[in-house]
């Protein structure tokens, strides 16, 4: 096993795409930490023709931490974990249609997210990537400099609010809106990653509200110059669905966003969504601490 997984960069900026590998296995622990090597190392991988029940997709997620229960998403009934994300012909929104990184909205966001397609439109509904370590990468000396001295304040009041993106109608989906104080959540604008040590920028247009201890109007410049800059094509890759793809991602250092293209035909994805071992998390929430010291 250890010497068929195979990995294939499809970028420059992040993506690989590993083979050689059936995800509904009970893998070794040598796989699981290839694996992780290469999620860390090219910030999304991808895997081809696997055929994962949502008991299977929930018992590989976790082997990289515990899984996340979203709190606005209705999970799959016996199997919370499970978000099914579907497109209903009728429908008009999608899931995820904006540059985003998952619950960046929680005081502990998630580190990774597995997406795996049960059901695919004939054309469209590919995802965008986008490597936050990239546009850091990319980024003058100076303004790296302010930038780590800065944190912003993240929630999710504005996708999931009553007239928010989220909730706008969908069939397939039950998305609940959040009816009153959905709390606001400081991260550092620059995160150094746990794992690689590569720093990256973590804002993002969904959840990101302000800089902290700035007012909303002071922040927009700068966020609009940081999210127009992180959104840079030569930072993406982008991936095109089949039924049985899987993506894995990390949201530490990636923004994705699902395009709407495929008006009429159904799109049928499942996620589950890594969270920290607590112990990084701890080590995660240290850091910020320090950082904002
Ligand atoms: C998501 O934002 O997790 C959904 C991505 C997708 O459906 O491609």
């Amino acid at each position: 096993m250890a010497q068929s997984l195979r990995i294939r960069r499809v970028a420059g900026a992040l993506g690989a795409e590993i083979s050689g590998v059936d995800l509904a296995q009970e893998l070794p622990d040598e796989i699981i930490a290839r694996i992780r090597h290469a999620l860390v190392e090219h910030q999304v991988v991808f895997f081809r023709d696997q055929e994962l029940t949502p008991a299977a997709q929930v018992a590989f997620g976790r082997r990289f931490g515990p899984l996340n229960i979203h709190p606005f998403v209705q999970g799959m009934a016996g199997q919370p974990e499970v978000m099914e994300i579907v497109k209903e012909p009728q429908d008009k929104v999608n899931f995820g249609g904006g540059w985003h990184s998952d619950m960046s909205f929680l005081e502990t966001p998630a580190i990774g997210s597995i997406l795996y397609a049960v059901e695919v439109p004939e054309f469209g509904g590919d995802t965008l990537f986008a490597s936050q370590a990239a546009a850091y990468d990319a980024l003058s000396p100076g303004l790296k400099t302010t930038l780590e001295t800065l944190s912003a304040v993240h929630s999710a009041s504005r996708e999931y609010s009553a007239k928010g993106h989220s909730a706008q109608k969908r069939a397939g989906m039950q998305v609940a809106e959040a009816d009153g104080y959905v709390g606001e959540y400081v991260h550092p604008v620059v995160l150094t990653h746990p794992e690689t040590g590569r720093k990256a920028l973590y804002v993002n247009p969904a959840f990101t509200l302000r800089i902290d201890g700035w007012k909303t109007s002071e922040s927009k410049a700068l966020l609009d110059y940081l999210f127009n800059h992180c959104r840079y094509e030569g930072f993406t890759c982008r991936f095109t669905w089949a039924e049985g793809s899987v993506a894995f991602w990390d949201n530490r250092s990636v923004w994705h966003f699902a395009l709407n293209d495929y008006p009429g035909q159904r799109r049928h994805m499942r996620r589950v969504t890594v969270d920290p071992w607590p112990a990084m998390a701890e080590q995660a929430r240290e850091a910020e601490l320090a950082a904002a010291r």
